[in-house]
C-alpha cells in the first residue's frame, strides 16, 4: 500500500480507469488538513491484507479479530454496530431493513480499534463483517456440539472482514487514525472535507403542498409572520413545474404566473426558494430534445434518463439550473435518485457513455449534487439542498439526505449513522397523528443538519395542533438560538472533517453491548444475541448533546459520556453516568459538556455561554452566503474562560482574521 498521509494508505486494485465515487464527486482531497490528523499504531501488518479474484469477483480480505466492533457500511436506521453482519451495499431507498440497500451506500467502515477501510467503487459491494471462517485459516474458532455445549453460537467469529465486488477495478484505502473519530475525520477530508452551508440553510424550512401556487406562497409567509414564527426557506414541490413526474423543469404558468419576479420578491423579505425535481426528463420539457441524444436505454415514469457522466448532458442540465439560479432560486431538492427497483432502470440498462447501469445508479446522486454545486459556485454563492442518494465524496456537497420512511426512532438513528459514512441526514417533519408526536418531531428536527416541515402531501402547518403550538415555536426558536454553534460546527466539518452531528461512539467510549436472547424455535431458532447500543442520543457540534424524546415516550435514560455535564436550560450540573428522565420534560433534553463555550444567538445578540469552571471553545463567522471563506474571508477565534470568585474571566485569541469580529457578550 502506498502512503498518502500519515494516517492514509492507498492501493489500486485492477484497472485505474474503473468508475470511482471520488472521481464522480470530483473533490480534491484536503491534503493539508489530512496531514494534521493524528495517526494510530498500525492495526495489523499491511501485508496481511489479501486480494484475489474468484470468477468475476474481486475479493479483499482485511484482518479482523474477535472483540472488534465495526461501524458504517452505509447509512443505517436501526443500528450502528454492524459486526458479524453481511451487507450487500447498493444505492436504493431504505425499505425498513438495514440490509445495505440505502440512500448512502458508502463502502466505508470504521473499527472500534480506530482504523477504517474504504473501497472506492460505485458498484455493489458485499461486506462480510467478521463472521466468515476460511478452511485454510490457521486460527479457527473452537468447534462445539450444539446439542451438548451451551457455548455453541450461530455466529462464528473469524479472522477477516471479507469484501467482494464485480468491477474492473477499485481503490482500497486504509485509514489509520488514532481513534475512530480521527479516522472518520480523515475519511471526510479524503472525500474533500465537509460542506459549509449558507447561514440561511440552517434556519427553518417549510415545504408547501405540491399543488401550492404563487398566492399560497404569499399566504404562507404572511401566516408565519402573523404568528411570529421565523422562516428561512420555502420549498416548492412538483407542482411548481408545468409537468411533473417526469420533470419539465419549466415553471407552471398556471400556478406561478409572474415566476420571473417571485424568487427576488421573496429574497427581499429574507426568504429563499428551493425547488423540487427528479432526474427524469419529460417529453413535455423544453430540455427534452437536447437531452434525448444522451438518454439511457430505459425510461422511468415515461421520462428519459440522461447519462450525466457525459459533459454534453451536464451542460444541458446546468444551463437550465443556472437560469433558475439566476432568477433567484437558492437551491434544489434532488428527489428519486436513490431509486427503487420497481421503477428505476434495470441493472442491464445501457447508457450512451457505456457506463454500467449499476455503477451509474451508485453515482447519480453525486453527479446531480456536483452539477448543482458547480452552478452556484460559478455565481460565487453557496447553496443548500436535499438529495435522496449520496455516497463517498458527498460530504463536500451542501446537501442533506431524506427519505419517505417516517419512523421516529429510525430518523434519530439515521442522524448518528450519517456521521459514520460522511453524509448529512435530515429527519424532516411531515405530519403527525397526535400533538405529542408533532412536538417531538419538531424537537428532533431542531438538532439536525436541516430543520424542515415537508408538508408536500398533508399541507400541514406548524400550528396544526394548537395544544403544542407554543412548544413547536419553542423548538424553532431553539434552532435559531443554536445557529452560531451549528455554524461553527459546520466550519469544523469543512476544515477538519469533524461531523457536526455524531453518535456517542465517536467520543471514544464503548456504547454497545450484547444481550442474550432466549432460544425459541419460533422467535429465535439460532439463539442470536442482540446488540444493545446507544442509538438515540446525538452530539451536536462540540460539547452539546441531545437526547430527543420519542412520541409517546414517558421516560428515558440518558447516557452521559466522560466529563461533567450541565443541563442546557438550567445551567445545573447533572450527576452520574446515566440520567433517568421520568417523567420526560416537554422540551428537548439538551446537555452541555463541562468546559464548553457555547455560541448562542440570543435576542440581544451573540452570546458565548460558558459551562463549568474553566474551558474553551471556538467561534467562527463569515458573510454567510458567499464563497470567500474558501479564500480566507472568515473570522475564527478561540475563547477561553475561567471563573474566579463568581467572576468569569475570558480571553479571546483570534486565530484567523479575514472577516470582521462579531460583537459578543460572555455569560
Ligand atoms: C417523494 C419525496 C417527497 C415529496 C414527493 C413529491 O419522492 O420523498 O418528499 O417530494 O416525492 O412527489
Amino acid at each position: 500500500m502506498e502512503s498518502v498521509a500519515a494516517c492514509l494508505y492507498r492501493m489500486q486494485i485492477g484497472d485505474p480507469a474503473a468508475p470511482s465515487l471520488l472521481a464522480a464527486a470530483g473533490h480534491e482531497m484536503r491534503t493539508e488538513a489530512l496531514a494534521c490528523v493524528p495517526a494510530g499504531k498500525a492495526p495489523f501488518p499491511m501485508e496481511d491484507i489479501r486480494i484475489s479474484t474468484q470468477g468475476d469477483r474481486t475479493v479483499v480480505l482485511i484482518p479482523f479479530h474477535e472483540g472488534e466492533r465495526l461501524y458504517g457500511c452505509g447509512l443505517s436506521y436501526q443500528k450502528l454496530n454492524r459486526t458479524y453482519e453481511v451487507i450487500h451495499l447498493r444505492t436504493d431507498h431504505y425499505g425498513g431493513r438495514d440490509n445495505g440497500r440505502t440512500h448512502a451506500a458508502v463502502p466505508f467502515y470504521v473499527s472500534s480499534e480506530g482504523y477504517g477501510v474504504f473501497l472506492d467503487t460505485p458498484v455493489e459491494v458485499s461486506f462480510y463483517l467478521g463472521g466468515t471462517v476460511r478452511t485454510d485459516d490457521s486460527r479457527k474458532p473452537q468447534a462445539r456440539d450444539r446439542t451438548t455445549d451451551p457455548r455453541w453460537t450461530s455466529v462464528t467469529p473469524g479472522n477477516w472482514v471479507e469484501i467482494s465486488f464485480r468491477a474492473p477495478g477499485a481503490v482500497l484505502y486504509l485509514i489509520n487514525g488514532a481513534s475512530a473519530a480521527d479516522t472518520v475525520r480523515a475519511f471526510n477530508l479524503l472525500c474533500g472535507g465537509g460542506c459549509m452551508p449558507p447561514k440561511w440553510g440552517l434556519g427553518f424550512w417549510s415545504r408547501l403542498h405540491t399543488k401550492a401556487d404563487a398566492d399560497a406562497v404569499c399566504r404562507e409567509i404572511g401566516a408565519y409572520r402573523e404568528r411570529g414564527i421565523p422562516l428561512s426557506v420555502l420549498g416548492l414541490e412538483p407542482g411548481w413545474q408545468n409537468y411533473a413526474y417526469p420533470c419539465s423543469y419549466d415553471w407552471s404558468e398556471e400556478r406561478f404566473a409572474g415566476h420571473e419576479r417571485l424568487p427576488r420578491d421573496l429574497l427581499d423579505q429574507g426568504i429563499r426558494l428551493n425547488l423540487w425535481e427528479n432526474m427524469f426528463v419529460s417529453p413535455a420539457s423544453t430540455l427534452y430534445d437536447s437531452m434525448l441524444p444522451y438518454a439511457g436505454s430505459h425510461q422511468v415514469w415515461n421520462g428519459i434518463v440522461p447519462d450525466y457522466t457525459l459533459p454534453e448532458a451536464r451542460a444541458v442540465y446546468q444551463a437550465r439550473h443556472a437560469a433558475l439560479a439566476g432568477e433567484g432560486i437558492s437551491g434544489f431538492k434532488l428527489d428519486e435518485c436513490d431509486g427503487y427497483d420497481r421503477w428505476l432502470w434495470p441493472d442491464h440498462a445501457s447508457f450512451p457513455s457505456g457506463s454500467d447501469a449499476v455503477a451509474y445508479r451508485g453515482m447519480c446522486g453525486l453527479l446531480l449534487q456536483r452539477m448543482i454545486d458547480e452552478v452556484y459556485r460559478a455565481r460565487g454563492e453557496r447553496t443548500y439542498g436535499l438529495v435522496r442518494a449520496s455516497s463517498a465524496g458527498g460530504c463536500a456537497f451542501p446537501f442533506c439526505i431524506y427519505n419517505d420512511c417516517y419512523a421516529f426512532s429510525e430518523f434519530l438513528t439515521g442522524l448518528a449513522s450519517a456521521a459514520l459514512c460522511g453524509v448529512l441526514w435530515a429527519p424532516e417533519v411531515r405530519d403527525a397523528k397526535t400533538p405529542d408526536e408533532w412536538l417531538r418531531r419538531f424537537q428532533l428536527a431542531a438538532v439536525s443538519p436541516l430543520m424542515m416541515l415537508n408538508a408536500w402531501a398533508s399541507g400541514a402547518k406548524p400550528w396544526k395542533f394548537p395544544e403544542v403550538t407554543e412548544g413547536v415555536k419553542e423548538a424553532i426558536r431553539l434552532r435559531y438560538r443554536l445557529l452560531p454553534h451549528l455554524y461553527t460546527a459546520f466550519y469544523l466539518y469543512y476544515a477538519k472533517g469533524e461531523p457536526p452531528f455524531r453518535p456517542l461512539l465517536l467520543e471514544g467510549g464503548d456504547y454497545s453491548g450484547q444481550r442474550d436472547v432466549p432460544l425459541s424455535d419460533t422467535e429465535n431458532p439460532y439463539a442470536l444475541r442482540q446488540t444493545c447500543e446507544v442509538v438515540d442520543q446525538i452530539l451536536v457540534g462540540r460539547g452539546l448533546m441531545a437526547a430527543p424524546i420519542a412520541p409517546g415516550q414517558t421516560s428515558r435514560t440518558v447516557v452521559l459520556p466522560a466529563g461533567g455535564w450541565y443541563d442546557f436550560y438550567t445551567g445545573e450540573r447533572v450527576c452520574g453516568q446515566t440520567l433517568t428522565l421520568n417523567p420526560v420534560p416537554d422540551h428537548l433534553p439538551l446537555y452541555v459538556r463541562e468546559g464548553t463555550v457555547l455560541a448562542l444567538q440570543e435576542e440581544d445578540g451573540l452570546c458565548l455561554c460558558c459551562f463549568g469552571e474553566s474551558g474553551e471553545g471556538l467561534l467562527y463567522d463569515d458573510d454567510g452566503t458567499g464563497r470567500g471563506y474558501e479564500e480566507g474571508a472568515f473570522y475564527l477565534a478561540k475563547v477561553s474562560f475561567r471563573r474566579r470568585g463568581g467572576v468569569t474571566e475570558h480571553r479571546v485569541t483570534v486565530l484567523h482574521n479575514g472577516y470582521p469580529a462579531p460583537r459578543i457578550t460572555i455569560r
